[in-house]
């Protein structure tokens, strides 16, 4: 077969409007139809002409308003009354079009429409005939099977009255799953024989309801068996569990090589607008637009995450969040699951300096207290990398480093409580203090120390990094940040200290 591009007919506006606690009047209906607009679809159902004078009035201004590329549609029920009045509110738009409707389920027509087969039929081909003399040559006619997913019994009666309908005007057949029941193969098959049955140049819809939450995967799977027009909504509005989310659709074509006719930069933008304008909240896990959607969590996604994080695929993405206008960054939360590359990762965005042992010694720490209370903020991270990297509070305490002469310090510290005050000269003031806690019968191996100066936006201006062999042969490295760079140099000898005694 071979693939036509598809053609993204939006429902927002009809299907997605009606089901909202408040309908949107015109200026409202203008604002999303604008976001249509830059989205680049190629049809919008601009709403239910017949349902009151505020839509009667919406589409009108639409049709008004509308590019001359977009085609134009109002829905009408198979009734003259509802035709003429989408005719009458869409006359203005360049390419309009009458869409029509009538259910040929076995149980809908029986129990709901309390119609014959052959009276049906015969509703929808009159409908059709009559749509199209009122829309004239340069408009066009849109039938709906509405419940065409519960068709699987009377599927060869919904054929032979597509045909008639054809015959009668109609170039564009919709295929509802006007209720999703079963499974999307189910539904792919029906669609599959129509599109076999019915001359080439007929366009094949689908409008498919997510009340079990596959709706995305039968129109994808739809556009594969021959249906071009995908009717969507979006942020996946509509009656019940609501339609197809456009957003949805066009990345997994995207995804699957299809050259999809929509500007994908404007989605994440729009998902906002159209959150804000519905009233209905972008739920925590949305695909692709939910606030938790970059979120990673579990310690080996958070590893995979950043070690491709700058690369066109992502280890655990399904693309990169540019592709829909998303600014933000997969975020790593720390929770009780997470691990040493997210405290790397969250402490040095935050702009303070970390090694990967830092981190993974500071990690328990964090988990512990994810235990408790839960993910943790980055406040949260930086107060625990604080407490234990740069203001560890341990068995070693310094209270003063008096300068006697030259070459020579007063340290005053204590040691589980106990007190001890050493005179102790030598080269330069750490030299000297490392001296008088040996002095004191304390082990600190002291190898290397090196001196940054920082921009943390805190007072501190000095960091001294201090490396110590601790008595199991590891290497320990402490910091120490003040403004001065003394200060700066105790602090880290004393967390070094600290550090060496959780060994
Ligand atoms: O869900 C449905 O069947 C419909 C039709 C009117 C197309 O919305
Ligand atoms: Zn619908």
């Amino acid at each position: 077969m071979t693939q036509r591009q598809p053609f993204f007919y939006d429902i927002t506006l009809r299907d997605g409007n009606q089901s909202l606690k408040k309908p949107w009047n015109t200026y409202e209906k203008e604002i999303i139809f604008n976001h249509l607009v830059e989205l680049g679809v190629q049809g919008v159902e601009v709403g239910f002409s017949a349902a009151s004078d505020m839509d009667f009035e919406a589409c009108s201004r639409l049709a008004q308003i509308a590019p001359n590329n977009i085609v134009i549609s109002g829905l009408a029920r198979a009734v003259q009354g509802d035709i003429i009045k989408v005719a009458e509110a869409i006359e203005p738009a360049n390419k309009p079009r009458i869409h029509t409707f009538i259910a040929m389920s076995p149980f809908n027509m029986q129990y709901v429409l309390n119609k014959t087969p052959e009276q049906v039929r015969k509703i929808a081909v009159e409908a059709v005939e009559f749509a199209k003399k009122t829309i004239g040559k340069c408009g066009e006619v849109q039938f709906s099977v509405e419940h065409f997913g519960d068709c699987h019994e009377n599927i060869d009666f919904v054929i032979d009255s597509l045909q008639e309908v054809v015959k009668a005007g109609a170039t564009v057949i919709n295929l509802p799953n006007t209720v999703e029941r079963t499974r999307p193969k189910k539904f792919v098959e029906l669609v599959e024989k129509v599109y076999t049955a019915l001359p080439k140049d007929i366009i094949i819809a689908v409008h498919n309801h997510n009340d079990l939450g596959m709706a995305t995967a039968a129109t994808v799977e739809s556009y594969f068996a021959g249906a071009v027009q995908l009717e969507c909504a979006l942020n996946g509005l509509g009656e019940r569990a609501g339609n197809t989310n456009m957003y949805e659709v066009a990345i997994a074509l995207h995804n699957s090589g299809v050259d999809v006719p929509l500007n994908l930069e404007k989605i994440y933008e729009t998902a906002l607008v159209v959150s804000d304008m519905s009233n209905v909240k972008i739920y925590e896990k949305a695909a692709l637009i939910g606030p938790d959607a970059l979120a990673h969590r579990s310690g080996i996604h958070q590893d995979g995450a950043i070690k491709t994080k700058d690369m066109e695929k992502g280890a655990y993405r399904p693309i990169h969040p540019s592709l829909i206008g998303r600014k933000d960054d997969e975020k790593l939360g720390f929770t009780s699951q997470s691990g040493k590359t997210a405290i790397f990762e969250i402490i040095a965005k935050a702009g303070y300096p970390i090694s990967i042992h830092e981190a993974q010694r500071i990690a328990p720490i964090a988990k512990a207290e994810a235990e408790k209370i839960g993910e943790l903020s980055t406040r949260n991270v930086i107060d625990i990398y604080n407490n234990n990297v740069l203001n560890i509070k341990g068995a070693f305490k310094h209270h003063d480093l008096e300068r006697v002469s030259d070459d020579t310090i007063k340290l005053t510290f204590s040691y589980k409580g106990e007190k001890y005050c050493i005179e102790e000269s030598g080269n330069g003031p750490v030299d000297a203090c490392i001296k008088a806690i040996k002095k004191a019968g304390f082990n600190c191996e002291f190898l290397n120390y090196e001196q940054k100066a920082l921009n943390m936006g805190s007072d501190a201006s000095a960091m001294t990094i201090m490396y110590f062999k601790a008595p199991n042969g590891e290497t320990i490295i402490s910091r120490g940040c003040d403004e001065s760079t003394v200060q700066a140099n105790i602090k880290a000898i004393f967390n070094g200290l600290n550090i060496i005694e959780t060994l």
